[in-house]
């Protein structure tokens, strides 16, 4: 996998790497396991902090990991991992939010329960008032939306993106789960949701090796999607 589009090694922001040099061990890691292009998605709450707050923070974050001699290893964007309650919606503009220079949205459903039509009335919201497409976080971890191709389908032809977790491929039957929805268009961008170094690097690597081997294709059309959408 070439391009991570989901990661929290910013430091001092949210619950990702907590000093600088954490955030540098991560980027080497990163580097040798050979990503070239790496977003940064900060958690953004809306409800929790002023969107104003949270971009000077990010930018003071992303301004000192560009000192660090690990990053002319990357191309990087920025972008958050947006929590999708209602309180988003009283903000006049989100394209901050997007990723640098795109109109798409990292976005974190609230629920893990079940899909509302709130939510839908959100995301048609995003898309139509905004003209933000949302890219669904680790879709992998929400039963209601791995579970149902149909819902899969509506949130398709509504604009919606998918992003799966790495982490997802981890279990045999979670893998070819996931790989069933990637063979039906299901899977647009990988990404590793990173908060430390993996405390197997190892196992995770073994992982990604057998990933490679059987669905080669597959991370090699996500890093695609990511380079053409994301990195560009
Ligand atoms: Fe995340």
């Amino acid at each position: 996998m070439k391009a991570d589009i989901h990661s929290h090694i910013l430091c001092g922001i949210d619950d990702g790497a907590r000093n600088l040099e954490e955030t540098a061990a991560i980027l080497r890691f990163l580097h040798q396991s050979g990503v070239t292009h790496l977003a940064f998605t900060p958690h953004y709450y809306p409800s929790q902090q002023p969107l104003a707050r949270f971009l000077e923070k990010r930018q003071a974050a992303f301004e000192q990991v560009l000192t660090l001699p690990e990053a002319k290893h990357f191309a990087f964007s920025l972008g958050a991992e947006v929590y999708f309650t209602p309180a988003l919606m009283n903000q006049e503009d989100l394209s901050d939010l997007c990723y640098s220079g795109t109109n798409l949205m990292l976005t974190e459903l609230e629920t893990k329960d079940r899909f509302s039509s709130a939510m839908k009335s959100r995301l048609t919201q995003l898309l139509d008032l905004y003209g933000i497409r949302p890219v669904l976080a680790h879709i992998d971890r929400y039963d209601f939306l791995k579970k149902d191709v149909r819902l899969l389908s509506e949130l398709q032809d509504m604009g919606c993106l998918f992003q799966v977790n790495l982490s997802a491929f981890s279990s045999f039957f979670s893998s070819m789960k996931m790989i069933s929805l990637a063979k039906k268009g299901f899977l647009d961008f990988l990404g590793e949701d990173l908060h430390r170094v993996p405390r197997s690097p190892a196992g995770r690597e073994a992982m990604l090796e057998r990933l490679e081997k059987k669905s080669r294709d597959m991370v090699r059309q996500a890093d695609r999607e990511a380079l053409n959408r994301i990195f560009r």
